[in-house]
């Protein structure tokens, strides 16, 4: 990603981010206390520092919108029968409400089906999934433990 794609990817998030439906993120947790729409959009950032910084050539477009989408599943997982299994159903369910909501090209729809490899065995296709895939883990415990060691310096 170049200087220019860069910017241009920052303004497709900003964009983004206007857009009433990707704002409903913000009504559920994610973890911790990171809103889903937070976690998308840290998500998204870290996608695009890692592909400007290493010279990653992505389809800028559809990275912007496949990590802001990714978990686009819109309900809390804590309050769900099935909380443990979040884990595999929810890219099915957010690939479900974003097919709904957006038209979507074949990118975007691998970044958002297959972002919990290796957790599901979807395999990624594209890079920009490979992308979301490594920084939706590293955000994802960042939020976590974040949480976690807030708590115990209160507490102590
Ligand atoms: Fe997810
Ligand atoms: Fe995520």
């Amino acid at each position: 990603m170049t200087k220019q794609e860069y910017e241009e990817y920052q303004g497709y998030i900003e964009e983004l981010l206007l857009d009433e439906r990707i704002l409903k993120m913000d009504d559920f947790i994610q973890h911790g206390n990171t809103t889903t729409l937070a976690h998308c959009k840290a998500v998204a950032d870290l996608c695009g520092q890692i592909a400007y910084r290493y010279h990653i050539k992505v389809d800028v477009k559809s990275l912007a919108r496949g990590a802001l989408l990714h978990d686009y599943f819109l309900y809390d997982w804590h309050e769900q029968k099935l909380g443990s299994m979040h884990g595999f159903y929810h890219p099915g369910i957010a690939l479900k409400n974003a097919t709904r909501d957006f038209e979507l090209n074949h990118r975007e729809q691998d970044i958002i089906r297959k972002h919990m490899f290796p957790l599901t065995l979807f395999v990624p296709r594209y890079r920009e999934t490979v992308l979301v895939c490594l920084a939706d883990k590293g955000c994802a415990l960042k939020e976590v433990y974040h949480r976690i060691f807030r708590g115990r310096f209160a507490s102590a």
